[in-house]
């Protein structure tokens, strides 16, 4: 278990537990903090990007989709997909969006585009 520190737009700090079994984005809403996640994570939408900084040391390698979506968004280096990043270490980043989920919780409605 590692652990990640996700800092809201109002600069609030959320601390959360963390597997590299799954995403960023699924330990987010496992424990509760907003981020929107439209698409419901399949690297459509582009709302759940986390700023981290850096290169993103330490995170998964970016695949062909989640690049092609971070382009169209001209994103800077350093932002991620949090549906897409995993990350076995401890993590310090920024929710970009945390504004009403277009998906509620886990599991919801994949979209269809
Ligand atoms: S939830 Fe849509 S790109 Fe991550």
């Amino acid at each position: 278990m590692s652990r990640l520190f996700a800092t809201a737009g109002d600069g609030s700090v959320r601390v959360v537990e963390n597997s590299p079994a799954r995403s960023v984005l699924t330990s987010l809403l496992l424990a509760g903090v907003p981020i929107r996640h439209d698409c419901g994570g399949i690297a459509r939408c582009g709302t759940c990007r986390v700023r981290v900084g850096g290169e993103g040391a330490g995170l998964s390698a970016i695949g062909a989709s989640e690049r092609e979506r971070l382009e169209a968004l001209k994103a800077p280096t350093g932002d991620r997909l949090a549906c897409q990043a995993r990350t076995a270490r401890d993590l310090e980043f920024e929710i970009l969006d945390s504004g009403e989920p277009g998906r509620e919780g886990l599991g919801g409605h994949r979209g269809s585009d």
